[in-house]
């Protein structure tokens, strides 16, 4: 099986009930602290908001959702800012889950879903004003040829904005070894390693973030939320499926939590 087509079923695999937990929206989470209250669905949007804030889109203007998921956020950019949104998926599920929620959300005019490959992706050069990966780099193959795709379909002045696990500290590498293999990351690069591939693909970098502890250091939070969805969640999808569903996801939780950190970052094509 080719690495894209591994990782589409990677993604048909989890995204049902990452679905149905998250919202649509299968990224992390964002919480202040344990104390916080926030639902898992609305600390979830909260990142949604952190990273696409941050691309400063203006009505009308087209956007590229690069590894889209299930479709949420590109309903979010179209209903919130008013642009048209192309979103591309490797996973199957995900298309036919991103259609519907365009369909119900009432923007299926404006936001549209395809199976495509981010490191070639079939669109012409300079196509889309601003492109979002939200937590998608993390499974590309070889990051600076994505890097160079994402590049080449935004015009000159348009803007990025990805958000990714990093790495936040080199010790106890097998944790994080375990933590790689089960979400199938080829790479965990550092803040630094991050900004440098992006600069390396050409982009001139505007802003960025490192929010791990509100991030992957709320995992536990996050496993007490999700036990009190489960019997929603079984109910649903059966007993065996939610036992699956947690036992793919084991080795997510085995890094110390102050090991993996988050990066958000936001850069522009030069206008040359
Ligand atoms: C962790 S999910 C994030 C989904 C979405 N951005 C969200 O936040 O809800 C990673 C996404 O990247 C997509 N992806 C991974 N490799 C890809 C590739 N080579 N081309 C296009 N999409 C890809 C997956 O199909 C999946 O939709």
């Amino acid at each position: 099986m080719s690495k894209t087509a591994d990782i589409g079923e990677h993604y048909d695999k989890r995204s049902p009930i990452g679905d149905e937990l998250r919202n649509g929206q299968l990224h992390m989470w964002y919480w202040y602290d344990r104390e916080d209250d926030a639902s898992l669905p609305e600390a979830v949007h909260r990142m949604t908001r952190k990273v696409t804030d941050t691309l400063g889109l203006r009505a009308g203007e087209h956007v590229l959702d690069a590894g889209c998921g299930p479709g949420e956020t590109a309903v979010y950019l179209a209903t919130r800012f008013g642009v048209r949104v192309t979103g591309i998926t490797v996973s199957r599920f995900e298309i036919d889950r991103a259609v519907q929620r365009a369909s119900s959300g009432g923007v299926a005019g404006t936001v549209t879903f395809a199976y495509d490959d981010f490191m070639s992706l079939s669109c012409p050069d300079a196509t889309f004003d601003a492109v979002l990966a939200l937590e998608s780099l993390q499974n590309a193959p070889d990051l600076d040829q994505v890097l160079a795709e994402l590049y080449r379909v935004l015009r000159p002045g348009g803007r990025i904005s990805f958000s990714d696990f990093s790495l936040a500290d080199q010790g106890d590498p097998a944790r994080v070894a375990t933590f790689m293999d089960t979400l199938k990351l080829p790479r965990l690069p550092t803040l630094p390693q991050w900004l440098e591939h992006a600069r390396a693909a050409g982009f001139e970098i505007e802003e960025y973030t490192e929010c791990g502890p509100r991030v992957f250091g709320q995992k536990a939070k996050y496993l007490e939320t999700a036990l009190r969805m489960r019997d929603e969640v079984t109910a649903k999808f059966g007993e065996d499926a939610v036992d699956e569903f947690s036992r793919l996801h084991h080795g997510f939780f085995v890094p110390r939590r102050n090991q993996i950190g988050y990066v958000i970052v936001s850069a522009r094509k030069p206008h040359r």
